[in-house]
């Protein structure tokens, strides 16, 4: 399917330029017919539990194909958030400490309050001594048993490389847990190749899937528990055995409750559609709309907080901004759906966006250049 074929598949995008993937993806016409599938299931069948368990388990095995894992390396929750809990609660306080690397999403820091007040030895490496993020990482991991990273920041847009990061957990015998939200769907991922022992990520963003539907990979084999599990936990979630209790010997012992039904059914979908895409020329597209979107910015001397190189960034840049859901209201007047979090402005791109978009976007922040910061007020 090429990038027109696509965006042929998202009627509303004729209505909004959508360029609030990194918050939201767009709705598909297979998505609309997946939850409306959903509703008339439940209408028609009352309760088909059958159904709805093979359509978690397609959901499951689409994660799995997306992210090089296998089917039982993947546990479903509600959030990206809860699966972030879980992986670091996956050991108990006494096996050392939790380190956050400094990109992480808000979610890693409140998850660090509540660590601490549970007897866990939580370390920060923003907080740690050195010039650069890997040294801070390094002065950070001695004793370490886990060690939560982002891929890709959701402030800056910057898309960082694992590899040292995971050589300096693995050297401190730290486990590794990568945050690939604001990745997944536009970088390709391979949880095998990354080395990482847990990944997570949910289905809202680039996997233009529904809210609530989430999920966390566990490596075959890593010993880790889960925390908090559930009756979805169980080796046999129906046999509803409170006596001869079995955890799922796979990733699914770190399942809670009933998973989000339309979430799964909508991620069936969702990653259906985004299958048929050639990886490479979607990522190669959004990168090229970031750099359109870098080019005006500059040009005008508005301060971009992505880094530059390609290889740094994927489909989110940030532009900061002095009020930047002011900037976001404004577009939305014109038309423009973007994000603001914190001190910027961030557009994010996906397949269907076209040069269109693009356009619209650089010619309201050319017309607009007072909701952006300059560069020469920051020099
Ligand atoms: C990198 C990253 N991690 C985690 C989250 C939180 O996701 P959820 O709302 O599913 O907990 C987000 C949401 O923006 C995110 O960007």
């Amino acid at each position: 399917m090429n990038l027109a074929e696509f965006r042929a598949q998202f009627p509303g995008l004729e209505r909004c330029v959508h360029l609030a993937n990194c918050s939201r993806g767009a709705l598909s016409l297979p998505v609309q017919a997946a939850v409306t599938r959903y509703l008339e299931d439940w209408q028609d069948q009352g309760a088909p539990w059958g159904l709805w368990m093979q359509t978690w388990e397609r959901a499951r095995t689409r994660i799995a194909q997306l992210i090089g894992a296998q089917p039982h390396e993947i546990a479903l929750t509600d959030s990206a958030s809860s699966a972030l809990g879980a992986a670091a609660r996956s050991l108990p306080p006494s096996a050392g400490a939790v380190v956050i690397e400094e990109r992480s999403f808000p979610s890693a820091y409140y998850l660090a309050d509540a660590l601490t007040r549970d007897g866990y030895t939580v370390r920060l490496t923003r907080d740690a001594a050195g010039d650069t993020p890997l040294e801070r990482a390094a002065n950070a991991l001695e004793g370490a048993a886990t060690f939560l990273i982002a891929h890709l920041s959701f402030q800056t847009g910057e898309l960082i490389d694992p590899a040292p990061l995971v050589a300096l957990a693995r050297a401190a015998g730290a486990r590794v847990a990568l945050d690939g939200y604001q990745a997944l769907g536009v970088v390709p991922t391979d949880v095998a190749a990354l080395d990482v022992d847990l990944y997570l990520s949910g289905s809202h963003k680039y996997l233009l899937g529904l809210e609530g539907f989430a999920f966390l990979y566990v490596r075959e084999g890593l010993e880790v528990s889960p925390a908090a599990p559930g009756w979805m936990a169980a080796d046999d979630p129906l046999a509803m055995n409170t006596h001869a209790r079995a955890l799922h010997r796979g990733a699914l012992r770190f399942q809670t409750g009933t998973p989000n039904v339309a979430g799964a059914y909508a991620l069936d979908a969702s990653l259906d559609l985004l299958s048929r895409l050639d990886p490479a020329e979607l990522l190669a597209h959004v990168r090229a709309c970031v750099r359109g979107v870098m080019d005006t910015c500059h040009a005008l001397g508005l301060e971009v907080i992505t880094p530059l190189e390609a290889e740094r960034h994927a489909a989110l840049v940030s532009i900061l901004s002095p009020d930047a859901s002011a900037a976001a209201a404004s577009l939305q007047r014109s038309g423009i759906v973007c994000s603001p979090r914190g001190p910027a402005l961030r557009v994010s791109f996906h397949a269907y966006n076209h040069a269109g978009d693009l356009q619209r976007v650089c010619d309201w922040i050319a017309q607009h250049p007072h909701h952006f910061r300059s560069t020469e007020v920051h020099a």
